[in-house]
């Protein structure tokens, strides 16, 4: 038999069997078998059965929730009742088809839900977490090994679509390596928006909202991704969302940039930062590097220094200070505006927490607030002319 006669996902799903009855060691394999097997399509059932918009087969022969559009209607009357009877006989809660938080609380159903498992060599894991070891929607997870262990590789073509716009969600992606376009489709128009440079990762959206995928992502040349299925996503991501929700709602009312956004904006972008400590001293932006995330003062102070020049206007590499930043405000926004290297460096100033995001939720989500930073480079303007004595257009 050769290989393309295995049917995609057979493998992965005799490997999780595989690794539960090592775990378990159950004294009946083959009503453990039964259990296992009912209760993965418990939670597909969970996320209505496949029926898929665009007919694609998910990766690696793993379907998940539909939403297609005659279902609609039925998911919004079913998603009023929000408990939902699985085959297992067990009440499972449905994810909510808006931008809802996910409530933890109500879950109680963790320890019972067969945990996906991928093995990998000692090779693959090095590098797995080293394409994870920046990604920010993982910075405040308590379940790390959980996330890294239901990974798979994923090889790509180039010119493969990883994702089509419109599809039901099936996994989320980490690049480990390869570029990547980012395609939106409006009004009939096909718009590349970003890119994926060798590193991040894309696919949360759809899973995090129930929403049909928001962009089309494809492959400009031969790569490597790491995906991680829907279920697996929603019970590690998701619920951790619900928490970082509750943890940083007060503070992002707070952020001045921030005020003009709705609630629900707000929250948007909650459930895509990540946190980040800095130790005294430490350099968190380099002047001169290349740019891919913003950041907000959660505590602490930064310095911002600016390398100064010498009387033939050539920049030398003594720092002086221009600004220091605390609780509410950010930095690192001018790069990503004007699409430049940074324009200074970033200094901690004693213990400091930042919250980050990156650049395609920085696009994505901070749109609305870019006419204040706009205003704001003036005045970083105004500063350098007080230090060089000679005008400068950060913005050009
Ligand atoms: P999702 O909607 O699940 O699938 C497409 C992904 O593209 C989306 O999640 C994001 O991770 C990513 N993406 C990057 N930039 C954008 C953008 N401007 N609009 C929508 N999605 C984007
Ligand atoms: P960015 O250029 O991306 O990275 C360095 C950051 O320092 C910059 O964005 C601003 O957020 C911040 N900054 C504060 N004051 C100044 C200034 N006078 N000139 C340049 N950057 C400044």
């Amino acid at each position: 038999m050769s290989n393309s006669d295995i049917p995609a996902g057979l493998k992965e799903l005799l490997q999780g069997y595989t690794v539960e009855v090592l775990r378990h060691r159950p004294p009946d394999l083959v009503e453990f078998a039964v259990r296992h097997f009912t209760q993965i399509l418990a939670n597909r059932g969970n996320d209505k059965p496949a029926k898929k918009r665009g007919g694609k087969v998910s990766r690696k022969g793993v379907t998940f929730a539909t939403n297609s559009d005659e279902n609609v209607q039925d998911e919004r009357e079913e998603d009023q009742e929000k408990l939902v009877k699985c085959t297992t006989g067990k009440y499972n809660r449905r994810v909510s088809v808006c931008a809802e938080a996910y409530n933890p609380d109500d879950d109680d159903d963790d320890d019972t839900e067969p945990r996906v498992v991928h093995p990998k060599t000692d090779e693959q894991r090095r590098r797995l977490q080293d394409a994870c070891k920046d990604i920010l929607l993982f910075k405040t997870l308590e379940q790390f090994s959980e996330v890294l262990d239901g990974m798979f590789e994923v090889q790509v073509k180039p010119q493969e679509h990883i994702i089509d716009q419109g599809d039901d969600g099936d996994n989320f992606y980490v690049i480990e390596r390869g570029v990547y376009d980012i395609v939106v489709a409006k009004d009939g128009v096909s718009v590349r928006v970003g890119k994926y440079d060798n590193k991040g990762s894309f696919g949360e959206l759809a899973l995090m909202y129930n929403t049909p995928r928001a962009a089309t992502i494809v492959a400009t040349q031969e790569g490597a991704l790491w995906g991680l299925d829907r279920a697996t996503f929603h019970r590690l991501i998701v619920k951790n969302n619900a928490k970082k929700r509750r943890m940083y709602e007060a503070f992002v009312e707070c952020v001045p940039l921030l005020k003009s956004l709705e609630l629900s904006e707000r929250m948007k972008i909650v459930d895509v930062l990540g946190a980040r400590c800095f130790k005294d001293g430490e350099c968190i932006i380099a002047q001169g590097d290349s740019a891919d995330c913003f950041y907000f003062m959660e505590s602490g102070q930064v310095r911002i220094m600016i390398k100064t020049k010498t009387q033939a206007g050539q920049q030398d590499d003594t720092e002086v200070e221009v600004a220091r930043c605390s609780r509410g405000q950010y930095f690192g926004e001018l790069a990503l505006v004007t699409n430049k290297p940074r324009a200074a460096s970033v200094y901690a100033v004693g213990e400091t927490k930042c919250l980050v995001i990156d650049i395609q939720a920085f696009e994505r989500l901070l749109g609305p607030c870019k006419e204040i930073m706009k205003r704001n480079i003036s005045q970083y303007e105004d500063q350098l002319v007080a230090l060089f004595g000679s005008s400068v257009d950060l913005k050009n």
